[in-house]
């Protein structure tokens, strides 16, 4: 059972998580907060011990063991809703990675454009979804799930996951964890807003990609080059000869070299 209690005392935020919906089962959190008329307040976040229809990018499946991890959704409706969207995507992945790092110094890599890894393995992964209103984002739903308790992970995936448990060979406080990540996000948040950059470079100084030879996968199509850098708005470029190119989405990979 999740302690609500202890996750309370720890929380140390204005916005984030005070209003906290937690929930044994839904579909997926991120819907629900993207649907629901009856949770509007900023920052509201909802956990859920089960998800059994959790969803990934690229309408990928999210699994994950009912009470052993961490899946949640924020919402955020108010002065973000016009931010650009992949910086607090970055926020999200900082916040998440500085919250392991912090709690149990564990050495983790961010790879973009939403996932958080340990010795490169997948221990969380973020989807950030929206709902627009005439071209205008009127609310932004942050959804997160980690990888805490869970001992292993059967199936195939295209990155192998991990846990916390597993890298840090304890079993840890779920409570304890999600309130450092929503600490750590709205700080981040405050932080995007006086300085983008930033967010930017805190995201970059945990990559391990810039300056690689990757491989790029955007649906059927496959782009080659190198890593160079991450745009003002989160995008990454990829240099291919001496042209830039901007990519919007996709899977990264490395390249044999
Ligand atoms: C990814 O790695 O592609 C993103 C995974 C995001 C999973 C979380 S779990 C909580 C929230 N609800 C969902 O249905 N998905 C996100």
């Amino acid at each position: 059972m999740f302690n609500i209690e202890e996750f309370d005392i720890k929380l140390d935020t204005d916005y984030i998580g005070r209003n906290f919906i937690y929930s044994d089962e839904v579909e997926s959190t991120n819907s629900l907060l993207l649907q629901s008329k009856d949770f509007n307040q900023d920052g509201a976040v909802l956990l859920a011990e089960f998800q059994t229809q959790g969803r990934g990018r690229k309408n990928r499946e999210w699994i994950s063991n009912s009470g052993q991890n961490l899946t949640f959704s924020i919402l955020l409706n108010s002065e973000f809703k016009d931010h650009k969207i992949n910086l607090i995507n970055f926020c999200a992945c900082i916040a998440v990675a500085q919250a392991i790092e912090n709690l149990y110094q564990l050495d983790v890599e961010l790879k973009w454009p939403n996932d958080v890894l340990i010795h490169k393995r997948k221990i969380a992964g973020i989807l950030l979804e929206s709902i627009s209103k005439a071209s205008k984002i009127v609310k932004v739903v942050v959804g997160i799930g980690i990888n805490v308790n869970q001992p292993n992970f059967p199936g195939k995936f295209d990155i192998v996951p991990t846990s916390i448990r597993k890298e840090f060979h304890e079993i840890v406080s779920r409570e304890k964890l999600l309130s450092e990540v929503l600490n750590n996000f709205e700080t981040n948040l405050n932080i995007l807003k006086k300085s983008p950059k930033k967010i930017i470079d805190l995201w970059k100084s945990r990559s391990k990609m810039i300056g690689e030879k990757i491989k790029i996968v955007e649906d059927d199509k496959i782009k080659l080059g190198i890593f160079d850098d991450i745009d003002e708005n989160g995008f990454l470029i990829l240099k291919q000869g001496d042209k830039k190119e901007k990519i919007y989405y996709g899977d990264v990979g490395l390249r044999e070299r």
